[in-house]
């Protein structure tokens, strides 16, 4: 592949490659001295348009400690700001050749125009609604890892706002073509339509949904993409659909706790479980790193012999 665009344009063995790899770079990134010199001479640039603390500082460390060289460019302080088109800007990053450009957006479909048009890679790190591939690997080997590498017969509840949700679309098609059986719960208007062909299955109830899975993943209230009129009332979602350990010891199994971050305490997940042992949080972090090595590195390498 030139691209990671979504995760649909992946198979079984091209998941296992990068989360083997990701193991590796996992290992390495808890040794005194983290850095090999695998991508000398590359040079990936992040283009932002929309914030982000995780994905963009990953994906900074992970090119950093392959010896890539990294930039960033952000919404603010570019001529982004000035009126330049997604196009016109990325021609000119392009122009500076890179061997990647990590591409954040709020339009769904960003990355796939500008991977159609550009001959370096293209990485995807959230396009509006669509997609984010690389979140959905690093949940993944934090999952695969918490699962003893046998994702057969594991159930995991995706809970919140789904509807609006990148971090969901991508979670629900890897971890289905891997085996997982999901579970989605959120209030009505957070579920977004036709949700019954996704091949989930549907709760509007937590303490249902709640019951008989191994591992749960929040979702972060995604208050600037509500549509006018359907912002729900923050109170009333609380109490309905903040995860708390109530709800763990409710599951009956071993439960770990994901959530993509930045967490809202309170509101999508109590601070208490966010800080437990059952939480995942700063794992998928830490994994974070590991699996955008992963991915740097088979897209950066992909004609050469390593
Ligand atoms: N999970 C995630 O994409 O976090 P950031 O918005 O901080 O990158």
């Amino acid at each position: 592949h030139k691209d990671l665009i979504d995760v649909t344009a992946l198979k079984e063995a091209d998941v296992m490659y990068l989360l083997d790899n990701a193991e590796q770079f996992y290992e390495l990134n808890t040794r005194p001295i983290k850095k090999v010199p695998t991508l000398r001479g590359k040079s990936v640039i992040m283009f932002f348009v929309e914030p982000s603390t995780r994905t963009k500082t990953s994906f900074d460390v992970a090119g950093k400690r392959l010896s890539a060289d990294t930039f960033s460019l952000a919404k603010s302080g570019s001529s982004i700001s000035k009126g330049e088109s997604l196009k016109d800007t990325a021609l000119t990053l392009e122009a500076m050749t890179p061997d990647a450009i990590v591409i954040r957006h709020s339009a769904s479909g960003a990355a796939q125009f500008l991977a159609e048009r550009l001959d370096c890679s293209v990485i995807n790190a959230g396009d509006g609604w669509h997609a984010h591939p690389t979140q959905a690997l690093l949940d993944c080997f934090c999952l695969r890892r918490y699962f003893k590498s046998d994702f057969t017969d594991k159930k995991v509840l995706i809970l919140g706002d789904i509807a609006h949700s990148r971090v969901a679309r991508s979670n629900i098609h890897l971890l289905t073509m891997l085996g997982v059986k999901i579970k989605v719960c959120a209030p009505s208007t957070l579920l977004p339509r036709g949700i019954e062909e996704w091949g989930v299955e549907v709760f509007t109830d937590l303490d249902k949904a709640s019951k008989d899975v191994d591992a749960i993943m929040c979702l972060r209230l995604q208050l600037e993409r509500q549509q006018a009129g359907l912002l729900p009332d923050l109170n009333e979602y609380s109490k309905r659909y903040c995860l708390t350990q109530k709800h763990l010891e409710n599951s009956g199994n071993i439960v770990k706790v994901l959530h993509p971050g930045p967490i809202n305490r309170g509101l999508e997940i109590s601070s208490e479980l966010a800080d437990s042992p059952e939480s995942l949080i700063l794992e998928q972090v830490a994994a974070g790193v590991a699996t955008r090595m992963s991915i740097l590195f088979a897209l950066l390498t992909r004609n050469e012999k390593v």
